[in-house]
């Protein structure tokens, strides 16, 4: 039968055009990187241009013998401060370049989003900050950066009387215990109180049975590690059966929805009380703040358990590495002892926290040596360049196609040689005193979505610490080994804590 001559003036018509856009897509870019002096980067890992499989089966193996990280270092120390990479059909630029992190994070800020890392995020979090682009981000952005004040991160005695239950948990006949599992109780506690205005208190249940606290802390565990199997079934997540994770998704969601009604109601009586003339004493509670901003229940929601997500187990992560390193060198446990010796006992203020500067050298030593965030990735939504990874020797900028993915690493960064000198690698908290570090140096990361809750974690970390200090005149480390990477959302210590202490 006779073709309608129609069908192939309009196949010829589509080919034209798809023709037409690649002509004008690949005059476009030869001009933009003629424009941007770009030069192509030769270094690169795949050996399957393809698809990219050999990058996978490297990851998956690595990551079973929890050495993702160092083999990553030892990769960048083969290839280059920046290289081309596969994974399956995803392009990826990966750097360790403070210069090119900068462009990403603050000078490029706008050509760069999450891209799909949000589908994994999503069913727990929602569109909270923690999980969201453009305008959306800047809302949550907005709303919450008044939260962070000065004044209502250093509740220093809510701090106190979380530890002090902590404190129970530790024996005081030298017998072994697991900081790091306390930590994070300890962090999952302080939290909830501060976002909730409702400790979990598992530190207090601890051994005592379940109640529905220690059941939303279990859950919250759960989900959070279940958001680590979604990124990586990707697409494919959709076909997996996971009735566990979307039952503590359920129970997440129940649990810290009570809280949000409840300020909301707080908010409808203020309101009245402010329309008859009256006026409440106010203490401040987060979720109470964020309520006399927004009535959307769920919104609320969803930025609390970002929050939650965002702080607990990162400040947990960083005491945990922190204590395992300093349990094998009695002589910084001394100097810190030393250093406290001013409070003569007494607890210490915000101010007292902040001057003490060993200290101080501990917490950002452990931050460069095992950064709690230790990978991180951006999705290029236009055409971009990166000022360095180009050329032969890698110091001229290269050209970053929309569409690509690019995965900067803090690890990596922190552990360069011509940056931090040959002892790199070690933990040395005295290496701070002439330390003033720009971008080499980013475990909060930068630019506008640098960290919102820093201060909370450094002051919770540095009262924590403090306080251990002051209670016992010795630790010891319980564990043989070095320290192992544990990699889940966050870089802990795969062996825990395991640590021995002399009371004062
Ligand atoms: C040692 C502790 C912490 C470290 C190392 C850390 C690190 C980071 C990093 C690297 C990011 C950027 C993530 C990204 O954009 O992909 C981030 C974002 C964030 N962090 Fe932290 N964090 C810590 C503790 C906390 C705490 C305690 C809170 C809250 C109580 C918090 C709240 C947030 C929030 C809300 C964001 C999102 C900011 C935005 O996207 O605008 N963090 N943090």
């Amino acid at each position: 039968m006779a073709q309608s001559p129609l069908i192939y003036i309009v196949a010829g018509a589509f080919l034209s055009y798809i023709l037409y856009t690649r002509i004008t897509l690949y005059l476009a870019r030869r001009s933009f990187i003629k424009q941007n002096g770009c030069q192509p980067c030769t270094a690169r890992f795949n050996k399957d241009p393809i698809l990219g499989l050999d990058v996978l089966k490297i990851m998956n193996y690595n990551s079973k013998h929890h050495i993702m990280l160092r083999e990553n270092l030892k990769r960048f120390e083969k290839l280059g401060n920046t290289f081309h990479n596969r994974i399956v059909t995803m392009p990826v630029i990966a750097t360790r370049e403070p210069e090119n992190i900068k462009t990403v994070l603050s000078l490029k800020f706008k050509d760069y989003s999450f891209g799909n890392r949000t589908a994994a995020f999503t069913p727990l979090l929602g569109h909270g900050i923690f999980n969201a682009d453009g305008e959306r981000w800047a809302n949550s952005r907005h709303l919450l950066r008044p939260n962070f004040a000065r004044d209502q991160v250093a509740d220093l005695e809510a701090f106190e009387r979380h530890f002090k239950l902590m404190l129970k948990h530790i024996p005081r006949d030298g017998k072994t215990v697991d900081l790091q599992e306390l930590f994070f109780m300890l962090t999952i506690d302080t939290a909830t109180e501060f976002l909730f205005n409702h400790s979990t208190h598992t530190l207090r249940m601890h051994g005592q049975g379940d109640n529905e606290d220690v059941i939303f802390g279990r859950a919250f565990n759960f989900a959070q590690d279940d958001i680590g199997q979604r990124l990586r079934f990707g697409p494919l997540d959709r076909f997996r059966k996971n009735e566990k994770g979307e039952e503590a998704i359920r129970i997440c969601h129940v649990y810290i929805g009570k809280f949000v009604d409840d300020a909301l109601r707080f908010r409808k009586e203020l309101d009245e009380e402010k329309r008859a003339g009256a006026g409440k004493e106010e203490k401040y509670f987060f979720i109470q703040e964020v309520a006399k901003q927004t009535t959307d229940k769920k919104r609320i929601r969803d930025e609390l358990i970002n929050i939650l997500l965002a702080g607990r187990d990162t400040t947990a992560s960083l005491l945990s590495n922190m204590f395992f390193e300093i349990a094998k060198r009695p002589d910084i446990y001394a100097k810190l002892r030393d250093e406290i010796a001013t409070l003569d006992g007494r607890t210490p203020t915000y101010e007292e926290l902040r001057s003490f500067k060993y200290l101080k050298w501990c917490l950002n030593e452990s931050l460069r040596v095992h950064p709690v965030v230790p990978g991180n990735t951006r999705f290029a939504i236009r055409d971009t360049v990166l000022p360095l990874g180009g050329g032969p020797d890698g110091r001229h900028p290269l050209f970053v196609p929309k569409g690509t993915t690019v995965g900067y690493s803090p690890y990596a960064m922190h552990h360069r040689k011509d940056i931090y000198g040959p002892d790199a690698d070690e933990y040395k908290p005295e290496r701070w005193e002439n330390l003033r570090p720009g971008w080499e140096y980013l475990p909060f990361n930068g630019g506008p979505r640098i960290c919102l809750g820093q201060q909370y974690a450094l002051t919770e970390a540095s009262y924590v610490t403090v306080r251990l200090v002051q209670e016992f005149k010795e630790m010891e480390s319980r564990d043989p080994g070095p320290w192992e990477e544990s990699l889940t959302l966050t870089l802990s210590s795969l062996n825990g804590t395991k640590v021995g202490f002399t009371p004062a």
